[in-house]
């Protein structure tokens, strides 16, 4: 089964063909950092209107690239929500309109399950059941994966997300938006142990976490501090998320029993949690699996490859939906899906 994914729910254009026997053919992703850079955060009519601009000029660029004909394929899938209502819509409509001129079935997704399942573009993949921890710009969750549209959630925060921590940290430290990458590369010069930062509900007894009172701390030291202490203040904002986000993913490990984890969304590209994290698992005998960096951030293979898996499951069920009437969902909660 081939499939096109299209995904459109925030500032990144992501279109890919995946096929269910060969793997994944090729993808593209088109990044638009630059035009909200100057706001400092995503303006959604802009997003919306750069989306329409580049998603057609994407998929014929792929096809040509792939060697893929639109009427080789099978399916279409695009991202249902969560994101921005006038985002989704261009890639709702132009994978509707596919679908339609193309007769062949379109399947929404929804745009976690595309980050949760996206370990399986890599090679070894994690079998179910896995433990994922979902860190984005919008989420931090810790879910229980047992299996496609099985998902249970474990933990999240209770305030900003890490990638939101990490934007709004690399905003106070001038490092543009969105900041995560720029403030790592920063951190790397620092020292994470010259200013003690606080580590939000480490030892609270549950899965969740908080960020907003750190970004507070980092605001205040700052203030107090000159230029030179920059990478220092990055290296310990970094080292106080990583350390809370590997001792709740160990509390999950040991509350679940499951041995296999999986890390999935932009904040996922950070080396020191990767290095954090793969330390803790070693020392308790669990199995990483982190997804290639092109992967961990949005982009359309993991919808394609989302879409895939339900395509195929749906095709057994019953008959699957070509064209028609379609609507979005910015909020969308995971644990709806089945
Ligand atoms: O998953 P994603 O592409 O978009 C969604 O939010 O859905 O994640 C983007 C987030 C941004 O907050 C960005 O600053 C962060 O991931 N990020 C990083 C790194 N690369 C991207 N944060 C920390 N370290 C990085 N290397
Ligand atoms: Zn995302």
């Amino acid at each position: 089964m081939l499939i096109l994914g299209i995904e459109s729910s925030c500032d990144d254009t992501g279109v890919a063909f995946y096929d269910s026997g060969r793997g994944l053919l090729g993808h593209r992703v088109h990044t638009q950092s630059d035009i909200h850079a100057d706001y400092g955060g995503v303006v959604p009519e802009l997003a919306s209107r750069d989306h329409v601009r580049r998603l057609l000029p994407l998929i014929r660029d792929l096809s040509q690239a792939c060697g893929v004909g639109l009427s080789d394929l099978d399916g279409i899938a695009y991202t249902q929500g969560p994101g921005l209502a006038g985002a989704l819509l261009v890639g709702a409509a132009t994978a509707v309109g596919l679908s339609r001129a193309l007769e062949i079935p379109v399947m929404g997704v929804h745009h976690l399950e595309g980050h949760l399942l996206s370990p399986l573009l890599s090679d070894p993949a994690p079998g179910f059941p896995f433990i994922a921890l979902l860190v984005s710009g919008g989420h931090t969750q810790l879910m229980e994966v047992a299996g496609v549209g099985c998902y249970t959630l474990l933990g999240e925060t209770v305030d900003d997300a890490a990638g939101e921590a990490f934007d709004k940290t690399a905003q106070l430290l001038g490092l543009g938006y969105p900041g995560g990458a720029a403030l790592a590369a920063l951190a790397q010069d620092g020292d994470p142990e010259r200013f003690p930062l606080p580590r939000p509900m480490l030892d609270s007894p549950d899965l969740n976490f908080s960020f907003s009172g750190l970004k507070t701390a980092v605001r205040l030291l700052i203030r107090q501090r000159g230029e030179a202490d920059r990478p220092d203040i990055a290296a310990a904002f970094q080292e106080a998320v990583a350390e809370v986000l590997a001792a709740k993913a160990s509390r999950a490990w040991r509350e679940t029993g499951h041995r296999r984890f999986v890390v999935a969304g932009g904040v996922g590209a950070n080396h020191r949690l990767r290095e954090r994290l793969s330390h803790a698992a070693d020392r308790e005998g669990v199995q990483v699996y982190y997804p290639p960096p092109q992967f961990c951030t949005d982009n359309g293979a993991m919808i394609a490859l989302a879409g895939a898996l339900r395509l195929e499951r749906q095709k057994a069920d019953a008959a699957a939906t070509i064209g028609g009437s379609f609507t979005v969902r910015p909020r969308w909660p995971l644990e709806e899906l089945r």
